[in-house]
């Protein structure tokens, strides 16, 4: 067999993460949570992995001993290096800032090797410098197989998602565009995130020029990858609201969630309260896109966000009063 045919089998489609029915005060309607958190390596970034290294060697540009490049301080980097490991390729990631975080240590586990470079800005530069293949997870940003999964899992009418690449939403709303489903895609979109005022004014090109809070979604500008026709909603939602819904998913499900898992979760519960007022039935899901314990230091510790200005209690409150802890309601 072949090193390329031997690499595709690697990047064949993994074990489906599973669904978690979340509880909500709305009767004929279902909320259920999307668990990429429990991905190989904890975060929807694995999918994005996946397809950013099928579509190289596919395209004939990684094979045998190349080197590949990425340039992120996210998830991207921990799940392209497992990757990277299983396929015997050498893999350098250029991260924003000063060494010492958690994530570098858990790519240099998977024998991947981090650099960094200050401004933030400057990392894709200096990833384009190194010699190798640069996969440039928000240029080239590779559909992945969320969709085909999920569908097979449930039949919702909604699916909520955020945006960082765009490539989450695009998968969905291809999806259900090219197998004519009834289902609607909304995105939920932080505070200084260009997603949702470029696609309310639809301007394609649309720039906060603002960094988002909320890791791994919301973006200055809008990304190529982010295709505003396949998408039948923007939701915008204030950070502290995506705090507390990100605490409010950790006090039902344990999970230690990142804040753009409540960033979706408040934008499903404000679906599910439409659908409530307007006497309907159905089933909304929503995306987690990754759990881990350094979130207990950030969005779930309330020093963190009173340093950051976020003022989570008037939201926590709101969704006391929308949402039952226990299924059934109290
Ligand atoms: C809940 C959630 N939705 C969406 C995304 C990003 O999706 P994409 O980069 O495909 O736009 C993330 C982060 O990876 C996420 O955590």
């Amino acid at each position: 067999m072949s090193w390329n045919a031997r690499a595709l089998d690697v990047l064949a489609a993994g074990e489906p993460t599973p669904l978690i029915d979340f509880p909500v005060q709305a009767p004929g309607i279902r909320l259920l949570l999307k668990d990429e958190s429990a991905q190989p390596t904890g975060s929807l970034r694995h999918r994005h992995a996946r397809a950013l290294f099928r579509q190289a060697v596919l395209d004939g540009l990684v094979t045998e001993g190349t080197t590949v490049v990425e340039a992120t301080g996210g998830n991207a980097a921990v799940a392209q290096a497992w990757f990277a490991r299983r396929l015997g390729l050498p893999y350098i990631v250029v991260m924003p800032g000063e060494r010492s975080r958690a994530r570098a240590r858990a790519v240099e586990e998977l024998g991947g090797e981090c650099r960094f470079v200050t401004p933030p800005l400057a990392i894709y530069d200096a990833a384009r410098g190194i010699p190798g293949h640069f996969l440039d997870q928000f240029g080239r940003a590779a559909e992945h197989d969320l969709a085909e999964e999920l569908f097979a899992q449930v039949r919702p009418d909604w699916v909520v998602t955020g945006a960082g690449t765009g490539a989450t939403s695009a998968t969905l709303g291809r999806w259900v565009r090219d197998h004519d489903v009834p289902c609607r895609i909304a995105v939920a979109d932080p505070d200084n995130s260009a997603y949702f005022p470029g696609w309310t004014l639809d301007v394609s090109d649309y720039a906060t020029g603002m960094p988002s809070r909320i890791e791994g979604i919301g973006r200055p500008r809008v990304e190529p990858g982010f295709r505003p026709d396949l998408v039948d909603l923007v939701i915008p939602v204030p950070d502290a609201a995506s705090v507390a819904a990100a605490r409010h998913l950790r006090a039902v499900t344990g999970l230690a969630v990142g804040g753009s898992s409540g960033t979706a979760l408040w934008a499903a519960l404000e679906l599910v309260e439409r659908m409530r007022a307007r006497g309907e039935s159905g089933t909304v899901v929503s995306l987690v896109g990754d759990a881990a314990d350094r979130h207990l230091a950030t969005y779930h510790d309330e020093a963190w966000a009173a340093a950051k200005g976020l003022d989570a209690g008037p939201y926590a409150d709101e969704l006391r009063r929308r949402v039952a802890l226990r299924p059934g309601g109290e």
